[in-house]
């Protein structure tokens, strides 16, 4: 069996998680998007590990990992996990494949990725800073782009980087009035970069090609979410990749027909972190009362995420432009001791009943919640490890939400441990 795991909302839905519990029976586990902007933890026992490049699989000795052409690598951050696996005596060594057409974020995305939301201002879009829009800009500008590839041939990409650094600085002293970008040093780094990455640089597609007909079982690992999509999300506050089911294919080289199952994970309420309209945000002492039980601040940045009540108009069209399958319903613990809980099932928009979620943030921002409020429960379910052992009126809300969302509920979480999962 061939799986994809991908976020319904903005990101940090319980995926690492996810992927984790399956990657045991995969060959192989596939990032497929984004980059470093990403945080994905896995809890196993007392140990905790918050991968943000490395696919969440990694952790698995036996597992092969891959790095696709669309993943924009941050070689720190990528040599950085590797090391600090190695120092936990989980060795990536010949086991994980990184795509030579994959970008790199270097120095100056980083340092434009900055320099452009401190001019914004209030208008920020709240980025990760971690250099991901403007990398992905050089890739689809395609003149100063720098990939991993490129590493393999120093003369020419000492030659690159001048006239990348010469054309970046132009703009960073005339727009930003900032330092000019240093190509020597610049290059001095990718020096380093290629000693310790060439090794796991190859063709990842045909990799994936020939694993697939040798009938190994591989697992995609979408970043972010359904949400945060550049085409499909809610512009201009998403993040520069493909990050719904949409993206698996045109990400990884390999069609979504041979993915037998799309699993999309979601949270029994929603998060969000960073600026954008969130229609059932509760900012509040509800939206406190979540983000304090469920621990809702950033893996990556440590920003407190917003909170608010479960979206299904919004969940309902993330399954539906991604084809997905079925459900994986995260945090169902976290809701314990509130004595109702609900779930948007339409907005009203200037009057209109709305029940396909616009992804226009112009008229997503004017959405009112109409919600279904359903018993809450006070019972703590954390060591619930099968559906029947939930009370009842946690499975009522499980209920409801397939009820409206239209697809099965086939994993619950309560809590953030591996065997914090119950699988239906
Ligand atoms: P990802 O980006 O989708 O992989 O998610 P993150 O790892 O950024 O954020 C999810 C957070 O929720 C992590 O801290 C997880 O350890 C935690 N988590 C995952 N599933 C559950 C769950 O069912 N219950 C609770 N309480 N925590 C969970
Ligand atoms: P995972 O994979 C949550 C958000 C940022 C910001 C917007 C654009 O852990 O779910 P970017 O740095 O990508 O240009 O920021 O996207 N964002 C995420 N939010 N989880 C993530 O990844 C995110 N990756 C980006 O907060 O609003
Ligand atoms: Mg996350």
């Amino acid at each position: 069996m061939n799986y994809c795991v991908v976020g319904l909302h903005w990101g940090d839905e319980g995926k690492g998680k996810l992927v984790d519990i399956l990657a045991e029976s995969c060959d192989i586990v596939v990032r497929y998007n984004g980059g470093a902007n990403a945080g994905h933890t896995v809890i196993v026992g007392e140990d905790r590990f918050a991968l943000h490049l490395l696919p969440s699989g990694a952790i698995r000795p036996n597992v092969q990992c891959v790095i696709t052409n669309a993943v924009a690598v941050d070689p720190e951050v990528l040599l950085g996990e590797i090391d600090s696996l190695a120092g936990r005596g989980i060795s990536l060594q010949l086991r994980l494949f990184i795509s030579y057409n994959a970008h790199l974020v270097l120095d100056y995305h980083k340092a434009e990725d900055r320099l452009r939301e401190e001019s914004l201002g209030k208008d920020k879009i709240g980025t990760t800073v971690r250099g991901i829009g403007p990398c992905l800009a050089d890739k689809v500008g395609r003149s100063y782009a720098v990939r991993a590839g490129d590493l393999a041939d120093l003369e020419k990409l000492r030659e690159k980087l001048r006239a990348v650094a010469s054309y970046k600085s132009k703009v960073f002293a005339s727009v930003y009035n900032a330092a000019p970008v240093d190509a020597d040093a610049q290059f001095e780094k990718c020096r380093g970069y290629a000693e310790k990455l060439l090794p796991f640089i190859t063709d990842t597609t045909e990799l994936l090609h020939r694993a697939a007909a040798d009938g190994k079982s591989i697992l995609f690992e979408g970043a972010q979410g359904t949400l945060l999509d550049i085409d499909h999300g809610t512009f201009p506050f998403v993040t520069s990749s493909n990050s719904s089911a949409l993206g698996m294919p045109a990400c990884s080289g390999v069609p979504a027909k041979m993915v037998d199952r799309f699993i999309g994970v979601a949270k029994a309420y929603c998060t969000r972190v960073g600026a954008g309209p969130f229609p059932t945000e509760q900012d509040n002492e509800i939206g406190q009362y979540i983000r304090d039980r469920g621990n809702e601040y950033g893996t990556t940045t440590g920003r407190p995420r917003r909170c608010g009540w479960f979206d299904a108009v919004a969940t309902h069209y993330a399954v539906t432009v991604g084809a997905v399958d079925s459900l994986a319903l995260m945090h169902l613990d976290t809701l314990a001791g509130l004595k109702q809980v609900k779930i948007c099932r339409a907005y009203d928009i200037d009057g209109r009943t709305v029940t396909f979620f616009p992804s226009y943030s112009g008229l997503l921002g004017k959405a009112e919640c109409i919600y279904e409020t359903l018993p809450g429960w006070d019972e703590d379910i954390t060591s619930a490890r099968q559906f029947d052992q939930l009370p009842p009126a946690a499975r009522d809300y499980v209920a409801g939400v397939e009820q409206i969302v239209g697809r099965p509920v086939t994993v619950v979480g309560v809590g953030p441990e591996r065997s914090q999962t119950i699988f239906r």
